[in-house]
């Protein structure tokens, strides 16, 4: 009996063939350095912004890539008003705040915009601020990640070559449930994890008491279970949320304070970890 055979042709098969991406660097950096957390609100902004500073104060050459489209911090938390210049119409110069390189959505919408996009169009204009930035000479760019692992993470961890993320978290159990699934998902797309940090660790009164007000030691668990390294204990503190709201991050704005010393710690060990 005759036999037909259905062939697929070459066409369809490339057409519908799992898609591989390449992961191409930021250019102008040598190194990229993700903040991310699964959960929102835990501080992730704040630890970004004066991390790079940190990292800054031991003489690296450090930008700031805000990769939250839906909700940019950048421009309040570094207090940048302006838009940035583009010489050629096709890539932009970021902006230079406080020693860093800068550059968010942020700067290209005002203030109360909404950013009604959908995920390709998030994807593309994280491309573009990965390739089109004329970033300049760095050692460190650090990314603001969005909450989630969503899009922005995707495109990250597919397509941009991430050489570490710094996950922190709160000490409180939904905050360290949504870690759990934060270190899967890098773990899985293959992207090194730099480490734990536990963000409003606690609240220290001024006659010295500790109060543990989202729990104690979740996160510094959570590392050890899962091999992480463990990167440090951030407390509440009324002064770095002044500074983050005022524009002037902790770091910058009081070098000595013991915040601000946590978060030396913290860039020195990464910068020991590449360089
Ligand atoms: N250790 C801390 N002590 C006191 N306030 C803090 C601390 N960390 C963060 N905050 C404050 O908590 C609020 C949320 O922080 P931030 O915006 O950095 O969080 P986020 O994780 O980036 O949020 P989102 O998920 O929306 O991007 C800010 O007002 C910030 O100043
Ligand atoms: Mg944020």
């Amino acid at each position: 009996m005759d036999k037909k055979t259905v062939g697929l042709s070459n066409d369809f098969k490339s057409s519908t063939a799992p898609k591989t991406f390449t992961k191409n660097p930021i250019k102008g950096t040598k190194l990229t350095i993700a903040i991310s957390s699964a959960k929102g609100g835990v501080g992730k902004s704040t630890f970004a912004m004066n991390f790079a500073l940190a990292l800054k104060s031991l003489d690296l050459k450090v930008g700031i890539l805000d990769a939250d489209i839906y909700g940019p911090s950048l421009p309040r938390m570094m207090s940048i008003n302006e838009k940035p210049k583009s010489e050629d119409g096709k890539s932009m110069v970021p902006i230079d705040k406080y020693g860093i390189q800068c550059m968010s959505i942020g700067f290209l919408v005002d203030e109360e915009t909404p950013m009604i996009w959908r995920g390709p169009m998030v994807t593309s204009a994280i491309k573009t601020f990965a390739q089109k930035v004329l970033w300049n000479d760095l050692d460190f760019i650090v990314v603001d990640m969005p909450p989630g692992t969503g899009d922005t993470q995707l495109t990250f961890a597919q397509e941009i070559k991430v050489d570490g993320v710094i996950i922190v978290s709160t000490p409180q159990e939904v905050a360290l449930s949504d870690v759990k699934r934060g270190i899967r998902m890098f773990d899985k797309l293959k992207v090194p994890i730099l480490g734990l940090v536990d963000n409003m660790s606690f609240f220290e009164s001024d006659d010295g008491k500790k109060y543990n007000i989202f729990g104690e030691g979740g996160v510094e668990k959570l590392a050890t279970n899962y091999n992480k390294k463990f990167l440090g204990k951030i407390p509440i503190d009324i002064d770095l949320r002044v500074a983050a709201d005022s524009g002037k991050p902790l770091v910058e704005e009081n070098p000595n304070h013991k915040i601000s010393k946590i978060f030396k710690e913290i860039a020195l060990k990464t910068k020991g970890s590449f360089l």
